[in-house]
């Protein structure tokens, strides 16, 4: 008799290549939809997993755990993991794996996207040129900022945060950043950038972006005091996490100038907007796209996929495990 396959799910429609990687080991509960898994169903569907892949808006808490008894890991196809309790996961012996480096290229590539687009005012301009309104051109039509030689101020400098900071050298720019802890003077070196504290970097940064994590000393680092810090011609980009941008704040400095602009990849409550942020011309908006080239995430599929075949299947410890710690407790 053949021994039981392991049961796994799989919340949502994910890279072949990353399913090719499960099926061999595990008996896979496919959710194959381009939305979201309904919560009820989730809690219904991980009764009898071992396993999980899950993705950034599955929360995976005390209340799935419980229903949960059997599950062993959790891979979560993506870099952040603040949609997990990861006390909680270590607690009941459950190993949670992310997708951490094959993105950062691709969300820096892409945070340049916004900085550019929202500066130079590329979205108006297509906008301008759907509509008819273009009818030759004008010294004076829709002028955006120059992005050369101004000053970047990188909130968060890990991987991606650096990655950025590398790509602001070629346009001959002043980087500043702030992180928790100052990094090496060599690699501040490498990127030419400048460690300052948060309100220093929001008085003299021309352009802040966000690159930090999501947890409970981050939500809101961004709000009122803030903008009221940053110069009136200065932009937000954030590509991390939207709570960690206070977004009726940001909606009032907007509207009021008292910044001139924003390029938001992420979102307070996504995929809601706040009031009055989709009105806000001076705004780039796009639904969480950073990572979202086809070779990225298909790398990341595959990353979150390998995650579970590690340890359910070979129970060899996955090479990205977000709770470490969980190999004192559990025999492996
Ligand atoms: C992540 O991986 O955390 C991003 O937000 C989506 O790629």
């Amino acid at each position: 008799m053949s021994p039981t396959r392991l049961k796994i799910l799989v919340t949502r429609a994910i890279p072949e290549a990353a399913m090719a990687l499960l099926t061999p080991h595990f008996d896979v509960d496919y959710y194959d939809k381009h939305t979201a898994i309904p919560r009820p169903l989730l809690l219904k569907k991980v009764k009898d997993k071992d396993g999980l892949l899950c993705i950034l808006t599955d929360k995976v808490n005390p209340e799935l755990l419980k229903k949960a008894p059997k599950l062993k890991a959790v891979a979560t196809y993506s870099v952040g993991f603040d949609h997990i309790d990861v006390g909680a996961c270590t607690d009941r012996g459950v190993i949670v794996t992310n997708t951490p480096g094959v993105l950062t290229e691709s969300t820096a590539d892409f945070t340049w996207a916004l900085l550019l687009s929202a500066a130079r005012r590329v979205v108006e301009g297509d906008q301008f040129m759907r509509a008819g309104k273009y009818k030759g051109w004008d010294p004076m039509m829709l002028l955006g900022t120059d992005v050369h030689g101004k000053t970047l101020g990188v909130v968060g400098f890990g991987r991606i945060g650096q990655a950025v900071a590398r790509r602001a050298m070629g346009f001959g720019m002043k980087v500043l950043y702030y992180d928790t802890q100052r990094i090496f003077p060599e690699v501040e070196r490498e990127f030419g950038a400048k460690y300052v504290e948060l309100d220093e970097l929001l008085r003299q940064a021309d352009f802040v972006t966000l690159h930090t994590v999501y947890d409970k000393s981050t939500h809101h680092l961004i709000g009122a005091k803030a903008f009221a810090l940053m110069k009136k011609s200065a932009y937000l980009i954030n590509a991390a996490r939207g709570p960690i941008v206070d977004e009726k704040a940001l909606v009032k400095a907007l509207k009021t100038g008292r910044i001139r602009g924003a390029a938001l990849d992420v979102y307070e409550r996504e995929p809601l907007m706040a009031p009055g942020l989709a009105r806000c011309r001076n705004a780039v908006l796009v639904p969480h796209l950073a990572s979202a080239s086809l070779e990225t995430r298909t790398k990341m599929g595959v990353m979150a996929a390998q995650g579970l075949v590690d340890a359910l299947a070979l129970r060899k410890k996955p090479a990205h495990t977000v709770n470490a710690d969980i190999f004192d407790k559990i025999a492996f």
